[in-house]
Parts: C-alpha cells; structure tokens; sequence
C-alpha cells in the first residue's frame, strides 16, 4: 500500500513534529511527512524539519489581519500542490474555521496535553495541578470545530504525583505524547481507525486508556 502523505502544521519549537519525523523514517511506518508548515515564521520547528531533509512553508497569519478565512485559504494553497493525505497539528496555535476542518474531515488530527474531555485550553498542566487530579496525560484527536473535542484516537495517562510542579509533569506528559502522537498517524494510516457515533473504533473497538493505569 502507498504510504500516506502527510502534512504537519506547527507553530513553535515542532517536538512533537520531530517524533512525527523520526517515526517516518522508519521503512515499514505507514505514513511519510510531505510538507511542514509554520504560521510563526520564527517557529524552532521550521529549522528541524528543514534538517531532516523535510520542505518546509510560512504561512504567516499576521499578513491577513482578522481575515482567518483568507489565512486558511493560503494555508490550503500551500498544502495543495504536495497531495497530502493527512494533516497533524503539533502545537499549531491557531483555531481553525468550520471551512478548513471540513476541507479535512476525517484527515485532520490533533494532540493536546491533557486527558479529553478534561482541560481543554491552553496552560492544562498547571491547571491539572491546581485541580488536585490525580491522573493527567495527552490525548491524539479528530479535529471537528468545537475546540479540543472530536473523537479520541489514543490517549495515554500519566500520574500526577504530588509534589509536581507544572515543568516536571509537562515533561512527563510529552514524553508520552511523543509516543502516540506517531502510534495514532500509524493506526489511522494503516486504516484501522474508524469513526462511529463520534467515537473511534480501532481494529473494530474501543481502544482502552494506556499509561500507568495499566501497570
Ligand atoms: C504540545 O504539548 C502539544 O500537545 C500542544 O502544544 C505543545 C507543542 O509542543 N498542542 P511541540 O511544539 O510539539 O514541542
């Protein structure tokens, strides 16, 4: 089977990008990485993926003021001529509109730091900490426009241990994103995710939390 192209979209240093990367690089891995854009163009990421040998574009969203609509329809531009498959968002910093979800319906994907459908948002760690949980972690998700909802794909738990600060238990947490951020490109590549009543089915059933719940 041909891999699927796929395009990252970032925003800051691509951390997640480079596993996406890394994990491409491998002969059997499902899915190559085509094309990364940036919206910053002082994006850490850029300067990565430009060393892995990856093309790279800016689409910076400040040349369109307000008109998201008009940035989207660039960032599509840029995407258009590599016949991309899938697109992943890895710290992209930007809400995208009801249009260009829907130009990607079940091909946009997206990881956040957090256990969905807790702590949507932005600073998740820290709010983690201040809530007492006990349980944190990251999650892979469909985009659909309501922000940080969307089928869960893979989600992979971390404890919160109590005398944390927020840096410690967001390198906890993104190490473990780095791990199923390319597990969930995998599944999906490999077509063995599919999407019923708004909730994945992967290899035709639910997919049980992993992480440290499970040892
Ligand atoms: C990650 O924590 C990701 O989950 C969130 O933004 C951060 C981006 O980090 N959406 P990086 O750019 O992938 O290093």
């Amino acid at each position: 089977m041909p891999k699927k192209r796929v395009t990252i979209l970032i925003s800051g240093r691509g951390s997640n990008m480079v596993a996406l990367i890394e994990a491409a690089r491998d002969r059997d891995f499902p899915a190559e990485i085509a094309l990364v854009v940036s919206n910053e163009p002082t994006a850490q990421g850029l300067e990565r993926a430009r060393d892995a040998g990856i093309a790279t574009a800016v689409v910076d969203h400040r040349a369109f003021g307000k008109d998201r609509r008009a940035f989207e329809h660039a960032l599509q531009a840029a995407i258009g001529p590599h016949r991309v498959d899938l697109v992943c968002l890895a710290g992209f910093m930007r809400l995208l509109t009801p249009w260009f979800i829907g130009q990607w319906e079940a091909k946009l994907i997206n990881i956040h730091p957090a256990l969905l459908p807790s702590f949507k948002g932005l600073d998740t760690h820290a709010r983690a900490i201040a809530a007492g949980a006990k349980q944190h972690g990251a999650t892979v998700h469909f985009v659909v426009p309501e922000m940080d909802s969307g089928p869960i794909i893979v989600q992979e738990a971390v404890p919160v241990l109590p005398d944390d600060t927020e840096a410690a238990l967001a390198a906890r947490v993104l190490a473990v994103e780095h791990r199923i951020y390319p597990l969930a490109l995998r599944l999906i590549a490999e077509g063995r995710v599919r999407i019923e009543n708004n909730r994945c089915l992967v290899d035709g059933i639910p997919a049980p939390l992993a992480g440290f719940g499970d040892r």
